[in-house]
């Protein structure tokens, strides 16, 4: 039996996946809408929420690096797969954001955190950059949701089939 997950890891892993879980369907769909003032308030909620994640994204990687996880007892390949998967994970929730916000910084259309927070732009506005950032988020995203899907399915693998305690120890109050 490995040792559960600290509060604070738990409540970072859980929020950050919700928030995802959001964002990246709210990216989808109002990008396919026509011009409209709801399109514009998608685009801001869309905005707040990944810069919450990129927020979450910096405190979870501190926190990661100032302590260690609860240790692993699974086979050496298994190990390095997750430990991988894990780094590519942790690099995306912070990548994918970031892109986000140079994009918007690019198009010339500031973000405004919860519409009270004036970001500064990180790049001053161009619009052949603004369209090569464009693509970049949505391939950064699509590899975001390859990992999460694979990661899904460990977590599931471990739980269903060998019966261990690895998503357990991350779920709260188990
Ligand atoms: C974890 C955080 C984020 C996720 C999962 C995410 C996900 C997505 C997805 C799936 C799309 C649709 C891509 C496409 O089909 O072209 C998208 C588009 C977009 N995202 Fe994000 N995003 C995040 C953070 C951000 C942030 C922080 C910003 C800006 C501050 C941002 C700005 C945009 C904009 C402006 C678009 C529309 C691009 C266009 O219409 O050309 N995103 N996002």
């Amino acid at each position: 039996m490995s040792a559960h997950y600290t509060k604070t890891a738990i409540g970072l892993h859980w929020s950050i996946a919700l928030l995802i879980f959001s964002a990246f369907p709210l990216g989808l769909y109002m990008h396919d809408l026509k011009l409209s003032p709801t399109k514009l308030h998608l685009y801001s909620y869309h905005k707040w929420i990944g810069i919450t994640v990129l927020m979450l994204a910096v405190l979870r990687v501190l926190w990661r690096a100032t302590h260690k996880p609860p240790a692993l007892h699974l086979a050496r390949w298994q190990e390095f797969a997750s430990s991988v998967v894990h780094a590519a994970l942790y690099l995306l929730i912070l990548v994918v954001p970031m892109t986000g916000w140079l994009m918007s910084s690019a198009k010339g259309v500031q973000t405004v955190w919860l519409g009270i927070v004036p970001l500064p732009d990180l790049v001053s506005k161009d619009k052949a950059l603004g369209h090569l950032l464009g693509n970049v988020h949505m391939i950064l995203n699509y590899t975001l949701l390859v990992l999460v899907v694979l990661h899904i399915a460990a977590a599931l693998k471990h739980h269903f089939l060998d019966r261990d305690d690895v998503l357990l120890r991350m779920l709260p109050g188990k």
